[in-house]
């Protein structure tokens, strides 16, 4: 089955993007304040108004045990209890990041939950390695902003002209990228890859973010339902041309699939953040031509082109 149209643009915004690529421990912050389970109540009255913050993890002998927030401090005062140990009023129901999760994951946490804090874990010792507030992500993503001007700054001294300078009839630059089914902990390393090196070809800033977000979804489709594919793009002079094959399970019914919100992702694909059913009619809307087509049983492919220049009634 078959689904072809030129896409409409859609502003991209840029950190939309780096959501995407940035992951939890670039912005979490590491020296976390910790309380001991085995300390008193009465003794986080100083922690809390010293520190001016509304939550601590409970933590012992490295490992998160609980968190207890000034609430939980609160209800306690309120209560006018004699002194007890944290471990007796902390909550245990943690909602945790792993370092290495990708900060979109992390702030749909932070919203979904209304935490104010994630504590974040590395995913093999378990060991508490930082924080995560909404400040941080701010502060994390204002940051990034301002490398990345820095050094788009400084290519556009050198970049740019290599397209322009070939000279031949025909022109194509070609690019691949493997990637492997259910691997989680490498997803979006091709779509990053191939951002990279399309802004140090020169393409465009804004081209280069429509790109990698129709590359991300695709590449996050391929890691969520099927066993691997590839990701290619082909850059000619006016287009570029991304391609993702897969091989399998395909599609049943492409139109479907097609229809925003429409979703088959698994409950912890969900949990993860993604699953909205979103991927495909966003590769679309980034792109100026869309195709996908897709055989059931065998696999599914789909191809999206960007053009270079102002040609766009020329699109496919
Ligand atoms: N490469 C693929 N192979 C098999 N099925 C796919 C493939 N890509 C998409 N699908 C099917 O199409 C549906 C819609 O895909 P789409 O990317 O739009 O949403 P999603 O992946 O479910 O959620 P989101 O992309 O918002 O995280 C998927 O739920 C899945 O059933
Ligand atoms: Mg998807």
């Amino acid at each position: 089955m078959k689904d072809s149209q030129p896409g409409s643009h859609r502003e991209i915004k840029k950190t939309q993007m780096m959501v995407y690529e940035m992951k939890v421990q670039d912005v979490m912050t590491r020296e976390v304040i910790t309380v001991r389970p085995d300390q008193p109540m009465s003794s986080l009255r100083e922690v809390l108004r010293h520190n001016r913050i509304s939550g601590l993890p409970v933590v012992l002998e490295n490992r998160l045990v609980g968190l207890i927030s000034l609430d939980d401090f609160i209800g306690w005062l309120a209560e006018q209890q004699k002194d007890c140990l944290v471990t007796e009023r902390m909550s245990q129901k943690l909602e945790i990041m792993y370092d290495d999760d990708p900060l979109v994951v992390a702030i749909g946490k932070l919203d979904r939950t209304g935490m104010g804090r994630l504590p974040v874990v590395d995913r093999q010792s378990k060991a508490l390695v930082g924080i995560l507030t909404k400040g941080d992500v701010i502060r994390g993503l204002l940051r990034k902003l301002e490398i990345d001007y820095e050094e788009e700054r400084l290519r556009h001294h050198y970049a740019g002209q290599i397209l322009k300078e070939i000279q031949a009839d025909q022109t194509a630059l070609f690019f691949q990228y493997n990637v492997p089914g259910q691997d989680f902990k490498r997803a979006g390393t091709g779509s990053s890859r191939l951002k990279r090196t399309l802004k140090s070809l020169g393409v465009r800033p804004d081209i280069v973010r429509r790109i990698a977000i129709a590359s991300y979804e695709a590449e996050m489709n391929l890691v969520v339902f099927t066993p691997g594919g590839k990701i290619s793009a082909r850059v000619q002079p006016d287009r570029i041309v991304l391609e993702v094959k897969d091989g399998g399970p395909g599609i049943e019914n492409v139109d479907e699939a097609m229809q925003p919100g429409y979703s088959t992702a698994p409950e912890w694909v969900r949990e993860l953040g993604f699953g909205a059913g979103m991927g495909l009619p966003n590769i679309k809307k980034s792109s100026d031509g869309f195709e996908i087509s897709s055989q059931p049983g065998k696999g599914t492919r789909l191809k999206a082109s960007f053009l270079l220049r102002e040609q766009r009634d020329e699109a496919e």
